[in-house]
């Protein structure tokens, strides 16, 4: 029998397929993705629709999907798809903007220290920068590999939506008691599980990554799960200027969230909606949220190598 990789199994299938998916945005959509540049979408939605824009939009890295431009010109053109996003952002919402670091003759540039003040001068308040870390991706050799990207969160007003519980993970000590004062004996910390924190250790999606299809950087779906769940309550809308294949409409469609998003090039729309329509299914085998990561035990042959450090 295949093995049940999805998060949680679902007795019975929604009653939704393939004719879920609209190309024209309407606030009712369960999903709409539009096919072509991401600010007709954009522009066609009503002023404070979405409750989250979550994206990663292209790095200008010269990827197969982008023409590289001069940093100037992808900053000017960055500020228009932002300008539109905050204008769709409801006076509850979040956008999420996640990057990495643009490379000039081997020096690197952090996009989000580029990005930064388009955001705060548009009145966005900055409320966590957050480190994601992956173990695999490009061997440097003449400076260390890098590891981590960011997403940086911004909402529009201090009136945000902000759901921990359910994005909560294990204790380290969840049996520590208090062992003086008034609570002595009780447990002392939230039975419920801890903060997160600011550091996301989720593996990218590389070669052996379940989730792996032919686009060269798409998300992993645990990590827009955690964002959902966070900064967005059930039916709110959740959209992805920048969609490649889809993953953040499948974040929103299994916590319940209606999704929009656009996608400028023909395979990876492809990609996104037969993706999306097996998530509609309840059948996308996606790595589910807060597995450990593998650790190898150091037995296997392939960890043996006379050359062991
Ligand atoms: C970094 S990838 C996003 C991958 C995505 N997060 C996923 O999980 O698959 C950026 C995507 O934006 C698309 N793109 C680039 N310019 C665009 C535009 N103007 N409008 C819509 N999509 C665009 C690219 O084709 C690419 O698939």
């Amino acid at each position: 029998m295949k093995p049940d990789t999805r998060q949680k199994s679902r007795s019975t299938k929604p009653d939704t397929d393939k004719s879920a998916i609209q190309s024209a945005f309407r606030p009712s959509n369960r999903v709409t993705l539009h096919p072509g540049d991401c600010l007709e979408l954009l522009r066609s939605m009503p002023d404070a629709c979405a409750d989250l824009v979550v994206t990663s939009p292209p790095y200008n890295i010269g990827k197969e999907y982008e023409k590289k431009l001069d940093l100037e010109q992808y900053v000017a053109q960055q500020q228009m798809v932002i300008h539109e996003c905050i204008r769709a952002l409801s006076r509850h919402g979040s956008i999420c903007w996640q990057v990495g670091n643009f490379v000039e003759n081997g020096a690197i540039i952090p996009l989000d220290t580029i990005l930064y003040p388009i955001f705060a001068d548009a009145g966005l308040k900055l409320r966590n920068r957050i480190i994601w870390h992956f173990e695999h991706g490009l061997h440097c050799a003449k400076r260390l590999s890098g590891r981590y990207e960011v997403i940086v969160w911004f909402t529009k007003t201090g009136d945000y939506i902000f759901n921990l519980d359910p994005i909560r993970v294990p204790q380290k000590y969840p049996g520590k008691k208090h062992f003086k004062g008034p609570k002595a004996g009780q447990y002392s910390c939230n039975p419920k599980g801890k903060n997160p924190g600011d550091i996301w250790a989720i593996p990218n999606v590389k070669n052996n990554h379940i989730e792996k299809t032919e686009h060269p950087c798409q998300f992993p779906v645990e990590l827009i799960e955690r964002l959902v769940l966070a900064l967005t309550h059930e039916g709110g809308l959740v959209v992805d200027p920048f969609m490649g294949t889809g993953t953040t409409a499948i974040a929103a469609i299994r916590h319940q969230r209606r999704a929009a998003g656009a996608e400028i090039e023909k395979k990876y729309l492809n990609i996104a909606r037969q993706r999306i329509a097996l998530e509609l299914n309840g059948e996308l085998p996606t790595r589910p949220m807060n597995k450990p990561i593998h650790q190898p035990s150091g037995n296997e042959k392939i960890s043996q190598s006379p050359f062991s450090l």
